[in-house]
C-alpha cells in the first residue's frame, strides 16, 4: 500500500468516526456505508468563491445543475470571498472522503499547505475559473485567458478612442487571479500609446456596490472632470459605476467611454440601453466541461494543464441582436 493509500485510509476511518453526525447523503450504499469504495456515485468537492458577482452566479448554477444533470454528488461549500473558509472546506473534503476536489481559488498565492494534505490523501484537486501559483499541486486548470481578457478590453479602447484617453480603473479582488492578470494585459496594451494614461487604479472587489463607491470618489477628485474612459475588471464594477456617472450629471457610454469584462445579461441589457461601449466575455458556464475533465481524471486519461475557454468581445453597436442569445 503507497503512503497516499496509507493517508487516504487513515482520512476515511476519521470519515467512518464523524458517520454518526453524517447525514445520510446520496452518495451512501442502503446499508449506510458512505466509503468511495461502497459508493456508486462519484462525490466531489467544490469549494466556490462566493456571489459576488452576476458571473459567479451564472458559474455555480452552472456546475451545480451539471452535477445533478449527471448524478454526481456535490458537496458545495460557499467561502463567502475569504481564503480561511476555502481551506477549511478543503479539509472538510478530505474528512468526506470525496473522489475529486474543485477549487475556485480567491486568490492565487498560500495554497501550498492545503494542496499539499490533499495531495498526500491521494485527492486529485481541479482548479476552475482561477489559478493558485503551484503548477504542481492541481491536475488541470478550466478556465479563460485572462491576460488576453485585459488585452482585448484595451484593444478596444484605443480603437474606440484613436489612441487617446484619460483612462480609470476598476480592479478586482487584490491578489486574485484575473484581477493581476487583466491589469496585467491591458496595461501591455496601452503602454503602447503615449496619449493613453491611466491616472487612478484601485479595487472594486468585483462588486456593483464598491464599483459605484470607487467611481463616485474618482468623479470627485481633482481630476474627475478629465475622465474620459473607464476600464472595469468585470461588468458589476461598471454596472455600479454607471449609476455613480448618472448621479454626477453625466452620460455613461458618451461622456466617458466604458469597456469591462464578464458578458454578463445586465451588461448586454446596459449595452442596448447605451450605457456601457463594449464588453470582453468571459464564460462562466464551466460545468459541461469541468465534469467530463472529472470523468476523464477517475478514468485515468490524460487531461492537458490548461483546458482553456473560447471568448468574444461584444460592443452596443449589436447588443441588441446579441441580447436574444444570452445564456447568463
Ligand atoms: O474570476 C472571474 C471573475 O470573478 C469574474 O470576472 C467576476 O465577475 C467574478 O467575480
Amino acid at each position: 500500500m503507497t503512503s497516499a493509500n496509507v493517508h487516504r485510509l487513515a482520512v476515511a476511518l476519521l470519515a467512518a468516526l464523524l458517520v454518526g453526525c453524517h447525514k445520510s447523503g446520496p452518495g451512501e450504499t442502503a446499508a449506510g456505508d458512505s466509503s468511495s469504495a461502497a459508493r456508486t456515485k462519484i462525490r466531489v468537492g467544490f469549494s466556490q468563491i462566493g456571489a459576488e458577482s452576476d458571473w459567479r452566479k451564472a458559474n455555480t448554477e452552472s456546475i451545480k445543475s451539471e452535477a445533478a444533470a449527471r448524478g454526481v454528488e456535490l458537496i458545495f461549500s460557499d467561502a463567502q470571498q475569504k481564503k480561511e473558509n476555502q481551506i477549511k472546506a478543503l479539509r472538510n473534503f478530505i474528512v468526506q472522503d470525496v473522489d475529486v476536489i474543485v477549487l475556485a481559488p480567491v486568490v492565487k498565492t498560500g495554497w501550498e499547505p492545503v494542496l499539499k494534505e490533499i495531495r498526500d490523501a491521494g485527492i486529485p484537486v481541479v482548479l476552475t475559473d482561477r489559478r493558485v501559483e503551484n503548477e504542481d499541486l492541481y491536475r488541470t486548470f478550466i478556465g479563460a485567458d485572462f491576460v488576453e481578457e485585459g488585452r482585448r478590453a484595451a484593444r478596444w479602447l484605443v480603437d474606440a478612442t484613436g489612441g487617446k484617453a484619460v483612462i480609470v480603473e476598476l480592479e478586482g479582488t487584490p491578489g486574485a487571479d484575473p484581477a493581476i492578470d487583466r491589469k496585467k494585459g491591458f496595461h501591455e496594451v496601452i503602454a503602447q500609446y503615449p496619449e493613453m494614461k491611466v491616472i487612478k487604479s484601485q479595487s472594486g472587489e468585483f462588486t456593483r456596490a464598491k464599483g459605484r463607491e470607487v467611481m463616485e470618489t474618482f468623479l470627485k477628485s481633482p481630476e474627475g472632470p478629465s475622465i474620459t474612459a473607464l476600464f472595469a475588471h468585470n461588468d458589476d464594477m461598471a454596472l455600479g459605476a454607471i449609476q455613480a456617472i448618472e448621479e454626477a450629471g453625466l452620460k455613461p457610454g458618451e461622456d466617458i467611454l466604458i469597456v469591462s469584462i464578464d458578458g454578463v445579461y445586465a451588461a448586454f441589457e446596459a449595452m442596448v440601453a447605451g450605457k456601457l461601449n463594449c464588453t470582453v466575455e468571459c464564460n462562466p458556464l464551466l460545468g459541461p466541461q469541468l465534469f467530463d475533465t472529472i470523468e476523464d481524471i477517475l478514468a485515468g486519461r490524460d487531461v492537458p494543464k490548461w483546458i482553456k475557454t473560447e471568448e468574444g468581445v461584444f460592443t452596443r453597436e449589436t447588443a441588441a441582436e446579441d441580447i436574444k442569445h444570452r445564456r447568463y
